[in-house]
């Protein structure tokens, strides 16, 4: 994304052709970004080679996944919906794996009949689910066991998962048990440990904390796991102020941590794979003069990104075209939506703005369409994906008639 003659644009695309083209809200994902996350994440990684699964539930849009899948991605699936998206974007069965705390016995019987990589299993009753179900179809099914490391994640409390008081994997003393029950299993085969400990990572030291706690566990449990499964969780600059989780450091930290076992590494990241592609174009539709602040409608809302509701996250505004003039004025970013939490961002010193101006929301790519709702019956928005130079729509706008 950048200003052209003061007209950003997306790949060389001015945001006000987009809208005039494609109307607002427009969820935009610039495929050279895509790419370069891809790479990068890739390169950050490549002296163990690791399998990539993507985190279907940062983007579910199956067109994306399917350019995804290209750059032989695989998925990391919560769902048996998300499954079944996997598959339609052509991920190979050999390259899901399976995690989430509620697997109905539909969903682990789906997966066991499509042969998935994985079930990484969250409690000892789940282990049971899936070898009954397993015995039932007369398999041996490959399952993981999530461990929860007790390791502070230094991110926000809500997509925290990896501490003692989260409803996410399994303890230690249990993880012993479960280990040597299923090594006697028939059905069952326990071939990964996994681990994820929250979302939105920036520091690094929680990794290292998170890595120093497999080591003991794998230690006490004499197993030989083929796979050991991190997880994702590694955050994105949405300030734009350059601070970055340390891959590197990670990575190295993670090859010491190889050098004592012989197993293949798996990551889950959505995030870091999706984040920073995607725009939401939206329309000031008032401006409502206050007080002390102004109060800028958009034509977004909280259905369509949740996440400053959800957690009072920021995701940067700025402008479809830069005029430069600064009004020293608070503007405070709202949507339509009858909840005082419809609200995106409070910017001090912004351009002046009117109405029907364009403004951009950035780095909404991951947890953006995918949380989006109908909340007060608002049609879901057209997301469209820009590959080299073209603009295809990915997912057309909601019909407002099918949704009333
Ligand atoms: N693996 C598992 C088991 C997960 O639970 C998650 C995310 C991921 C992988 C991918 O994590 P990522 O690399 O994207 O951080 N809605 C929240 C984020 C929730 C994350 C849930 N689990 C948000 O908008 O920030």
């Amino acid at each position: 994304m950048k200003y052209i003659k003061k007209k950003l644009t997306i790949d060389n695309i001015p945001v006000q052709n987009i809208a005039k083209k494609f109307n607002t809200p427009t969820y935009c994902y610039s495929y050279s970004q895509l790419k370069n996350n891809i790479n990068s994440f890739k390169k950050n990684f490549k002296s163990f080679s690791p399998l990539i699964c993507f985190a279907i539930k940062s983007n579910t849009n199956v067109n994306l996944i399917k350019e995804i899948s290209k750059f032989g991605l695989g998925a990391d699936v919560v769902s048996i919906g998300e499954l079944m998206k996997a598959l339609k974007a052509g991920i190979k069965p050999n390259k899901i794996v399976f995690s989430g705390v509620g697997k109905t016995s539909e969903e682990i019987n789906f997966a066991i009949k499509k042969k998935i990589l994985l079930i990484n299993a969250e409690s000892k009753s789940e282990i049971f689910e899936i070898e009954r179900i397993a015995k039932k179809n007369k398999k041996s099914v490959a399952v993981g066991i999530r461990f929860n490391p007790n390791v502070d994640a230094k991110t926000l409390s809500q997509i925290s998962t990896g501490k003692k008081e989260n409803k996410f994997g399994i303890g230690e003393k249990e993880f012993l048990e479960l280990t040597k029950y299923i090594k006697k299993s028939k059905n069952l085969n326990l071939k990964c440990l996994s681990v994820h400990i929250g979302s939105q990572i920036l520091d690094v030291k929680p990794y290292e904390n998170m890595l120093l706690a497999l080591n003991k566990i794998i230690k006490k449990t004499n197993h030989s796991f083929e796979y050991i499964d991190l997880g994702g969780g590694m955050g994105i600059d949405y300030k734009n102020d350059n601070k970055k989780l340390n891959l590197k450091k990670y990575s190295q930290n993670i090859k010491k941590f190889l050098k004592n076992y012989d197993s293949k590494i798996i990551f889950e990241p959505g995030r870091s794979i999706v984040g920073n592609i995607g725009t939401l174009i939206s329309k000031v539709t008032y401006i409502k003069e206050g007080h002390k602040k102004n109060f800028i409608i958009l034509d977004v809302a909280m259905n369509d990104l949740m996440r400053p509701a959800l957690y009072n996250s920021k995701h940067r505004i700025i402008p479809a075209v830069k005029i430069g003039k600064k009004v020293k004025k608070t503007y405070e970013f709202v949507g339509p939506i009858c909840e005082s939490t419809d609200k995106f961002l409070t910017i001090n010193n912004f351009q002046k703005l009117a109405e029907k101006d364009l403004v951009v929301i950035c780095d909404v790519g991951a947890y953006g369409m995918s949380l989006s709702s109908n909340y007060n019956v608002r049609p879901k928005a057209i997301e469209i994906l820009i590959k080299n130079s073209k603009i295809k729509v990915i997912n057309k706008r909601q019909k407002l008639a099918d949704i009333v």
